[in-house]
């Protein structure tokens, strides 16, 4: 508790921040069209490297075109607002002329009921627990705008029992997992991204029923490739002020590699971890590869 940064309360059980709540009512209400495009995570598994990817194909390969603006600008993170001057999510998204594409991180059961009924298309990205815990852990240190993550022990603990922000990382990612099957909600995997970016981004043309050159289709991986991204200043995250997150402390495109929670966890706390692991996801078909 007493390394919190920003205040946090829970929005139906999901740990959130106050700005999140206190709008609450907004974000549910939020009206999503037939024509939107969300891209939906678990934090730090794979959405900024996605929204790239995705953004590309909508702009056939045009890199100059995809740095128009930030990231955060040119996807609307619909629950999310920053202190002024930076933009609110959902203010964005509302005044983003059609076809939207827009990013969250809410559980599924949060989602604003109004993409259900629009049909809107949805591609979620998950990654495997350990390395999504890794990341969020060192993202945690470096941005202001979420709580601290305390010792690595501690925050270990915190995963498991889904103590942090958007909640528990097993009910979202089974969430939306059990959902594809009502909804046009393309389910991908960072794994599989990082083995085989070409295959992964021909999926995610087929579900946009788009098509493209063999050409275009190189550049789009080269341009969405970890070194490249890491040195876009519009994917990277660095046209943030540093009073909200510190990259010197440890960069928003930290690694990028698949296997590192192996340079984190004990043989101890690796077992341990597992053993819970198969507790909370006993009885899904949902399985992740922790390394590739
Ligand atoms: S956020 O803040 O929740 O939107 O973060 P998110 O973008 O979901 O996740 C950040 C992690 O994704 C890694 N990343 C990439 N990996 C491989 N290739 C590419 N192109 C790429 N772009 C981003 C990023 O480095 C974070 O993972 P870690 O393990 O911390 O490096």
């Amino acid at each position: 508790g007493k390394y919190i940064k920003p205040e946090t309360t829970e929005v139906n059980g999901v740990l959130m921040t106050k700005i999140i709540s206190d709008n609450w009512d907004n974000i549910w209400n939020f009206q999503a069209k037939s024509d939107d495009l969300l891209i939906a995570s678990y934090a730090k598994s794979g959405t900024t490297w996605t929204q790239e990817i995705v953004d590309l194909i909508q702009n056939d390969g045009d890199v100059q075109r995809c740095q128009r603006a930030n990231t955060f600008d040119r996807h609307p993170f619909i629950e999310w607002a920053l202190p002024p001057p930076l933009n609110s999510g959902l203010e964005l998204a509302k005044k983003m002329p059609s076809p939207r594409t827009m990013k969250t991180h809410l559980p599924v059961q949060l989602l604003p009921p109004s993409f259900w009924k629009e049909n809107s298309k949805i591609i979620y990205v998950a990654r495997n627990a350990k390395d999504c815990l890794v990341s969020y852990y060192h993202f945690s240190r470096m941005c202001k705008l979420v709580p601290h993550p305390g010792t690595w022990e501690e925050y270990i603990e915190a995963f498991k029992a889904g103590k942090l922000l958007w909640g528990s990382w097993y009910d979202h990612v089974k969430g939306w997992w059990n959902a594809k099957d009502q909804h046009p909600i393309l389910y991908l995997f960072y794994e599989d991204i990082k083995e085989d970016p070409r295959r992964e981004i021909q999926k995610i043309l087929k579900f946009l029923e788009k098509e493209m050159p063999e050409e275009i289709l190189n550049k789009i991986i080269y341009h969405t490739s970890f070194d490249i991204m890491k040195q876009n200043p519009m994917a990277n995250y660095t046209t943030w002020p540093t009073n909200l997150m510190d990259q010197s402390i440890s960069p928003f495109m930290r690694k990028g590699m698949p296997g590192d929670w192996k340079n984190h966890f004990t043989v101890a706390q690796n077992e341990e971890f597992d053993k819970d692991y198969q507790k909370k996801m006993a009885g899904t078909t949902l399985t992740f590869r922790t390394e590739i």
